[in-house]
């Protein structure tokens, strides 16, 4: 294995001081995570810190779906963070997960989205490794005619791919860049019935999307830990309330505060309930608003257990959402300081007829990229990045629910969540 060993402790000098760049300290607000500044969603140092301490240090990342690479010879290529990884299916049918750079000169091996091969090939100098990740042989590594050739003590076995640590969840594959991190399942803690509950049989891929966004991915990262927004921001949440604050409704934190998934029940909430003095003071709130045809929002209790919606958020990169009877999970892939990749990969189960495979397919007009819902939560996000200018002023105020890591408990009108992602995410940084 070429993993380094993990990072040592973050020191306590200013993050652009660790890189060695000339750039001004940064000081973190007094009030700690119940504060965010807007330097953080701006700054190209802390963009290049999170690479290293994030997405290449200790954290398990949504890569994508077991039968995405379904027999031996298949393979994805993905990125986490802003590395690209390959996740293929071995020989021996055993997952991996490698860095898509070869280890001669750096070059991209596999181009394609997903592809199925014997061997991994680098067109540049034609070294070429097992779907493991191990070098199998360099062009002309003996020299020609007694010239050229690899040193004598070249030794194939140091000179594979770097590899991943890989493990699965119900069909979910994760990979990570650490060597001691925990089993995916520990992780995930908590969340992990989140999971279980929804993917509870063999999978179908019904179709992906990848939407650009022109923001910082933290704001993204941030959006789906924060029900406080949904009926406040999504008219078709709220108006045809299928997520209403007033319904049945809780949100589960996992032990570390890193994973958390909020669930929501329609048609549980009581007429004389305090929203409904409340509605009027919400924009999104629409009492005229009709739909000529309201199909899209015809959903079956398929889980039996009457949560219409359910959105699941695993640190640092990954989504997985079941609203109504859409299903999808959302990969979420740095693309620069002020832009991100949302990926979304839409689901259905194997055995769903036709009838529901349309239904699901439908309802991605409502949670997909342009969806009727999610297309707020994108456009939220671009519009925070443009408040924020440069960042150099300000941070956001994060205490709907109170002011620590446990306050709010278990309810959906707080920014819980929130808290102790930035708590997290600062131990992760050295912040
Ligand atoms: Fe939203």
């Amino acid at each position: 294995m070429q993993i380094p060993a993990p990072l040592p402790p973050p020191a306590q000098a200013a993050p652009s001081a660790r890189l060695g760049h000339a750039t001004p300290s940064r000081l973190w607000p007094e009030e700690g995570y119940r504060r965010a500044p807007y330097w953080v969603y701006t700054d190209a140092d802390i963009y290049a810190l999170e690479q290293q301490r994030i997405f290449r240090g200790r954290a398990w990342h949504y890569v994508g779906l077991e039968v995405e690479v379904p027999e031996p010879g298949t393979f994805k290529t993905t990125f986490i963070g802003e590395t690209p990884v390959v996740l293929a299916r071995a020989e021996d049918g055993s997952l991996r997960g490698v860095v898509n750079r070869c280890a001669h000169r750096g070059n991209l091996i596999c181009r394609e989205p997903f592809g199925k091969a014997s061997k991994l090939y680098c067109i540049y100098h034609a070294w070429s490794y097992t779907l493991s990740g191990d070098l199998s042989h360099a062009a002309f590594s003996q020299g020609l005619r007694g010239e050229g050739g690899l040193p004598a003590d070249f030794d194939k076995a140091k000179h594979g791919l770097r590899k991943l640590r890989v493990d699965t969840l119900c069909g979910l594959v994760f990979a990570s860049f650490h060597e001691n991190i925990e089993p995916l399942t520990d992780w995930l803690g908590e969340v992990t019935p989140g999971i279980r509950r929804l993917l509870n049989r063999p999978l179908k891929v019904l179709g992906y999307d990848t939407q650009r966004i022109h923001a910082n991915w933290k704001t993204y990262h941030e959006n789906p830990r924060d029900s406080y927004h949904a009926n406040i921001l999504h008219t078709f949440y709220g108006t045809f309330g299928l997520s209403r604050q007033s319904q049945e409704s809780a949100m589960t934190l996992d032990g570390s505060g890193r994973h958390v998934y909020f669930y929501t029940k329609a048609g549980t909430e009581k007429k004389s309930s305090d929203y409904e003095s409340t509605t009027s003071q919400l924009r999104s709130h629409n009492e005229q608003m009709k739909l000529e045809d309201p199909s899209i929002l015809r959903w079956r209790d398929e889980f039996g257990d009457g949560i219409s919606v359910q959105i699941l958020n695993a640190y640092p990169s990954f989504v997985l959402h079941q609203i109504a009877n859409s299903l999808a999970t959302r990969q979420l892939i740095p693309r620069g300081v002020r832009q991100c990749d949302l990926v979304w990969t839409y689901l259905g189960f194997a055995d769903d007829n036709e009838a529901t495979t349309r239904a699901r397919l439908n309802q991605t007009n409502l949670a997909g990229s342009a969806g009727l819902i999610s297309v707020e939560d994108a456009a939220v996000c671009e519009m925070m990045q443009r408040a924020f200018a440069d960042g150099e002023d300000g941070a956001s105020f994060i205490e709907m629910g109170g002011k620590t890591l446990e306050s709010g408990g278990s309810s959906k009108l707080s920014e819980r969540a929130i808290r102790n992602f930035w708590n997290v995410y600062r131990q992760d940084m050295g912040l």
